[in-house]
């Protein structure tokens, strides 16, 4: 997708695609939309669904809704996670084979975020692997849905996981926790109205299973490919933040959003006016050589000032960033501690889509030389 941005860039900070869309990857251009007001993430009036999540939405019932996610994703909340993040890594990766090849993504990269994201909601360990497979089958709608039999698990998946939902509440107003579906639970619908709850939990789920995963993928090829960045962080596993961060700038899992235009606005000496769409490529800003010298380059000791916009910008900043840090350095430093001698075994395949950028499987073995 890169030489993809750079032809974008080429063509101007804002230029017409040949969808009719206007585009842009240039990363003041990027930010300024991220942040306009003047700009919209809700589909246009009459076009939007039942089941819209707060991304999807403008203030006020943005606010309401964002407002009431936010704590789960708190310092004092994560710090009290951390613990059980590590140790539930640790245990996977316990059970990885020590003398022959096993695929990342499936054995460390997606279970690790699953279990994380329903120790958050509160799913008891019991519902987790129903809860896991219907939210994967929704998360796959992520690259666009493929077929009419995939439509179809898709309505399946939502129903099923309404079900769930439900039984879950039951249980902890029953038995409440500390956790998201308890909170939601004993939330009046002055915060969440009761059609909003399925599609608050269902963003919340698919956000955590589909993302960071493949920042844990990105960062560990990149690594890979980079063997003299992979010998620093295992020298001194405390870069494993930098790795994160510089993985997200060079690598980025979401590699665009989009924005309606609502009223008339001028940004990068372009007039946008109402209804106007623009694609906005995130992973593409974060290439932007004026912002970040050698773009192309993975540098985990990069110093610019300039934060990456893999998280978005404005309102609809990623909730979820402080987590996803979280549990990407965790993984990154404990792989980097474990498995000192991790290289590829085999070929790797991608994702399909181009909206999420990530790896499908990807052999590598921890085997000594
Ligand atoms: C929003 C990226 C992980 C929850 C976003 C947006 C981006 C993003 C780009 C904004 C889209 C836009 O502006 O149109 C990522 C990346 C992740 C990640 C790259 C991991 C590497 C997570 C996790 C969660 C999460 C783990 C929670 C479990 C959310 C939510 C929103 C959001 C709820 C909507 C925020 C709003 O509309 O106010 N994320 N995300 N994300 N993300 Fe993440």
């Amino acid at each position: 997708p890169y030489p993809f941005y750079e032809r974008i860039r080429a063509r101007g900070p804002v230029s017409r695609s040949a969808a009719g869309v206007w585009a842009s990857a240039d990363y003041d251009v990027v930010r300024q939309v991220l942040r306009s007001r003047a700009m919209s993430s809700a589909p246009p009036e009459g076009q939007q669904g039942a089941d819209l999540s707060f991304l999807e939405m403008d203030p006020p019932d943005h606010t309401r809704l964002r407002r009431f996610a936010l704590p789960s994703f708190s310092p004092r909340n994560l710090s009290s996670m951390d613990a059980r993040i590590t140790a539930a890594l640790n245990r996977l990766l316990d059970d990885l084979p020590t003398d022959e090849p096993f695929d990342l993504v499936s054995r460390v990269g997606a279970p690790m975020p699953i279990t994380v994201i329903s120790d958050l909601l509160g799913v008891p360990d019991a519902d987790a692997d129903a809860f896991a497979r219907y939210g994967s089958t929704f998360g796959s709608a992520l690259g666009g849905v493929r077929s009419l039999a995939h439509a179809r698990r898709l309505v399946e998946a939502r129903t099923a996981l309404g079900r769930i939902f439900e039984q879950l509440f039951e249980l902890k107003r029953r038995e409440p926790g500390d956790d998201l579906i308890t909170r939601a639970a004993e939330a009046g619908p002055e915060v969440i109205r009761p059609d909003e709850m399925a599609p608050l939990l269902t963003l919340l789920l698919i956000a955590g299973f589909e993302t960071t995963v493949n920042l844990i993928g990105n960062a560990v090829l990149a690594l890979l490919e980079h063997p003299e960045q992979w010998e620093l962080l295992v020298a001194d596993p405390d870069r494993a933040g930098a790795v994160v961060e510089e993985t997200l700038r060079y690598d980025s899992p979401v590699q665009r959003t989009g924005r309606r235009v609502v009223e008339p606005v001028t940004i990068g000496g372009h007039d946008f006016v109402a209804d106007d769409f623009v694609v906005v490529c995130v992973a593409g800003a974060n290439r932007d050589p004026s912002v970040y010298p050698e773009p192309a380059r993975f540098d985990i000791t990069r110093t610019d000032p300039q934060e990456h916009l893999a998280f978005s910008g404005g309102i609809h900043y990623c909730v979820g960033a402080p987590l996803a840090r979280l549990e990407a350095t965790i993984a990154l430093r404990t792989l980097a501690q474990r498995f000192p001698h991790l290289r590829r075994a085999g070929a790797l395949t991608r994702r399909p889509g181009s909206l999420i950028r990530g790896l499908q499987s990807f052999p590598v073995t921890v085997a000594p030389v």
